[in-house]
């Protein structure tokens, strides 16, 4: 008992070594049990199905809001995070505070071309041999009446929140793979919106179209990598507090909080939850699927 005990909670400390552990893990949990009381058995099998520790992950856009709060929940659970944005100090800071409860990485770079892609992607690979969770979240918006809207706001929101996700994935694809098994596939986790779900009202006429872009290429994308192991999904927040949701909290959060069914905003722990249930083995046979955590805006916020 003791031993199986030890060889299942034993963490992986290379990613490597990640796929092994996970099939010696589920023979172990095969053989004859008889001698093991049932909350024992429970126990064990819950931790391994949410235990994302010794997996190695990236996030965009780490460095704040949404990103940050991934970043932080993969970090307090054991996963090696390495987190990008283009502010190279808010990176860093936000990579010396997670640090204090595991390991964060700041690989600064601005992700809205080929060129930043390149950087990111060099310094990944000059530092692993494999990767087991990309979380493709950098984002932006912009508002503007519809006579004014520029046209280099809208390449901008396109390019940031659809094209770069898309490129960056082609990129790890190879490091994405190495760490992909059947038992424990490699995960890309995309962060769409409600407003790629519903019509969003305010001016920001780019923005609903690229999330609903973003959805349906996280469908693509699921398709076409299943036999390689791969498994796309996309969370698809409602009203969070963030640096790009500050105006609109600021000016309309008490008509926000009223419209959701749930009655809130969504705190660090319901992004933090799904994050890790997607980039865990609980999650494994979950492929294209477009998640709302949004308190029930989508789903029940109802008509009248
Ligand atoms: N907050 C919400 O209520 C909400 C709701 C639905 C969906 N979302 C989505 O959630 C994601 C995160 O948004 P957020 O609300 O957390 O916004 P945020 O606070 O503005 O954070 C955006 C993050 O992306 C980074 N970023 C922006 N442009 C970048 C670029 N060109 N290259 C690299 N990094 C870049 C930012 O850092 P730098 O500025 O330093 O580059 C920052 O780390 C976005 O995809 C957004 O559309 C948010």
């Amino acid at each position: 008992m003791r031993m199986i005990v030890n060889s299942i909670t034993y963490k992986p400390q290379r990613a490597s070594h990640y796929c092994l552990w996970k099939r010696l893990v589920g023979a172990i949990m095969s053989a004859p049990i008889a001698s093991m009381g049932r909350c024992d058995v429970m126990r064990l099998m819950m931790n391994d199905l949410f235990d994302v520790s010794g997996k190695v992950a990236l996030v965009t856009g780490g460095s704040r809001g949404i990103g940050e709060m991934i970043a932080e929940g993969f970090v307090a659970n054991g996963v090696k995070t390495y987190i990008s944005s283009r502010k190279a100090e808010a990176c860093d800071a936000t990579a010396t505070r997670l640090s204090e409860q595991g390991e964060c990485i700041s690989i600064p770079a601005d992700l809205s071309g080929s060129k930043g892609i390149s950087v990111l992607v060099d310094e990944i690979k000059s530092r692993e041999d494999q990767l087991d969770v990309l979380v493709n979240n950098a984002g932006a918006t912009w508002g503007a009446e519809i006579e004014e809207f520029p046209e280099t706001a809208w390449d901008k929101v396109m390019d940031i929140n659809v094209k770069s996700p898309f490129f960056l994935t082609q990129a790890l694809l190879g490091l994405l793979e190495k760490s992909a098994c059947p038992e424990d596939p490699a995960r890309i986790i995309m962060i769409g919106s409600v407003d790629g779900l519903n019509v969003n009202r305010l001016p920001t006429f780019s923005y609903g179209p690229s999330k609903a872009a973003v959805h349906h290429l996280t469908r693509t994308l699921a398709s076409h990598l299943a036999d390689r192991n791969i498994n796309v999904n996309a969370i698809a927040p409602g009203p969070f507090p963030s640096k790009m949701m500050a105006h609109t909290l600021g000016t309309m959060g008490e008509q926000i909080r009223q419209g959701v069914p749930l009655k809130r905003i969504g705190k660090s722990e319901d992004m933090a939850g799904t994050a890790i249930y997607l980039a865990s083995k609980a999650s494994s046979y979950v492929t294209a699927a477009v998640i709302p955590v949004d308190g029930g805006l989508i789903g029940a916020a109802g008509t009248l």
